[in-house]
């Protein structure tokens, strides 16, 4: 049985994701999405909120199963048995950071492969930090995520203007 670990942060999932995702369940017998501390990043949503929304975005695909941890991605994918790391490059600009995330973590345990998909191209430009920069200033971001997902980010927006 072949299994794959899809790594990220999610904050939130974007069509982007979902389109690696769903591609990555084409190749694998399994995927387990993993909802990971980007420790350079300031979370909008909990690993709770972030893990939820991808239950609901990927409940039609049967071979994903989605999970949240706090620790070292290799030691996640080593306890899951997994044959490869899958992630989506973008752009030139996803491919510095990608490429030394994968040697570091081939570094840190050198059983896991990292496998890249590319992303198709009406995704190309995506990203969740876009999606709410959009959804701050008050533009439409349905074409960018899931309906659950754009209720989440209004209701976090109005939740952080509440605050001011
Ligand atoms: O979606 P992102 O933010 O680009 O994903 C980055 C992520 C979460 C996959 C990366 O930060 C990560 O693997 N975090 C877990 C901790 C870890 O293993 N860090 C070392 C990776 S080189």
């Amino acid at each position: 049985m072949t299994i794959a670990v899809c790594p990220g942060s999610f904050d939130p999932v974007t069509y982007g994701h979902i389109d690696i995702i769903k591609r990555a369940a084409k190749i694998f017998d399994k995927v387990i999405v993993a909802v990971l501390v980007n420790m350079e990043k300031k979370p909008w949503f909990t690993i709770e909120e972030r893990t939820e929304f991808l239950r609901k975005v990927t409940e039609d695909i049967p071979n994903v199963e989605i999970v949240g941890f706090e620790g070292l991605l290799v030691d996640f994918a080593s306890a899951c048995n997994a044959n490869a790391i899958v992630k989506g490059l973008r752009a030139v600009s996803d491919f510095e950071y990608e490429f030394q995330m994968a040697l570091t973590n081939n570094k840190l345990n050198s059983n896991i492969e990292t496998v890249f998909l590319t992303t198709s191209s009406e995704n190309m430009y995506l990203s969740s930090s876009i999606v709410k920069q959009v959804g701050l200033l008050g533009g439409d971001i349905s074409p960018f995520v899931p309906d659950c997902v754009k209720e989440g980010i209004l209701e976090r927006i109005k939740q952080r203007s509440s605050l001011k």
